[in-house]
């Protein structure tokens, strides 16, 4: 069998297009331009590119979008004054901190402090937690954009047994959690490092959701035949980025498999971009209270 190459980055730009379209009736009707402002703190490469990545997909969309770019040596005092500000500031709708963040600042005290209202990344605790009773106020970017791919090929997941590789705060965890929501009503077994016999469960796997960092971990013996296969891995290996998934193999295997570059990475900001307008909405109707 030859998968089927899921296009993250065709189906990110519809994503897209639609939210510039409720963007322009939005800003027609509130007289609001939705704002995202994101914080970068140090140099780290990959977070530079990310961060440019975010302003112009903003730009492209509609709205507006400003880079708080801090040096590397910033207190945790300091970052966290900002977000106050921030948190204040009427005309900031989304606040985004880019992690990893430098040692010296504990990054769960910086998430923390993230207005629940403005969380358009949905790591703070209440965002989790309204996520985890089913009444999400945002949903987690990433996590978000594996489930669309996941409904691109497979409109009808219920009952559906998906295996998620990986228990991480960012993706593993919430996508455990959307996957089992109602209406989508998969049966979910999460792996993570210590799980015995690894590959028995994989294999079981209608959907498979690689999300641990180590490059091409999943192998062809590890998936059913048939299988759709989520590679939520950006690794680098001999300056080539590659993923979580033996591609070459796999796809031989699988039915549906997203590429990497260019499957999971742009579904990622997509849905940024739409929590950051559902981030000006919720400021607009309290501000109208
Ligand atoms: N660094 C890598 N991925 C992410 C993400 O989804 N959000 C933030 N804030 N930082 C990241």
């Amino acid at each position: 069998m030859s998968a089927t190459i899921i296009d993250g980055k065709a189906i990110a730009k519809q994503l897209r297009e639609e939210t510039a379209k409720q963007v322009a009736t939005f800003t027609e009707q509130t007289g609001v331009t939705p704002h995202l402002v994101v914080v970068l703190v140090g140099e780290d490469a990959a977070s530079q590119v990310y961060v440019r990545n975010k302003e112009k997909a903003c730009l492209t969309a509609g709205m507006k979008s400003t880079i708080h770019r801090l040096s590397a040596e910033t207190s945790q005092t300091e970052l966290l004054e900002l977000i106050d500000q921030l948190n204040r500031d009427q005309q900031t709708h989304g606040i985004l901190v880019q992690l990893p963040l430098p040692g010296q600042i504990e990054e769960q005290a910086v998430l923390d402090a993230i207005s629940p209202l403005k969380d358009v990344d949905a790591f703070h605790p209440e965002n989790v937690g309204l996520l985890a009773q089913g009444r999400a106020r945002f949903l987690p970017c990433t996590p978000a954009g594996c489930l669309q791919l996941i409904q691109h090929v497979c409109p009808e997941t219920s009952g559906k047994h998906a295996v998620i590789l990986g228990r991480s705060e960012i993706v593993g965890k919430p996508m455990g959690l959307l996957l089992i929501q109602r209406g989508v009503d998969a049966t979910v077994t999460t792996c993570h490092s210590r799980t015995k016999n690894l590959a028995a469960i994989t294999s079981q796997a209608d959907i498979l959701i690689a999300a641990i960092g180590k490059a091409n971990f999943v192998t062809a013996e590890m998936v059913k035949p048939g299988a759709i296969v989520i590679d939520v891995g950006i690794n680098r290996v001999d300056g080539k980025l590659v993923g979580d998934v033996d591609f070459q193999a796999v796809s031989e295997i699988a039915s549906a498999i997203t590429p990497v570059p260019g499957g999971v990475g742009p579904m990622t900001i997509a849905n940024l971009l739409k929590n950051a307008l559902t981030a000006a909405r919720i400021q607009v109707s309290q501000q109208a209270e």
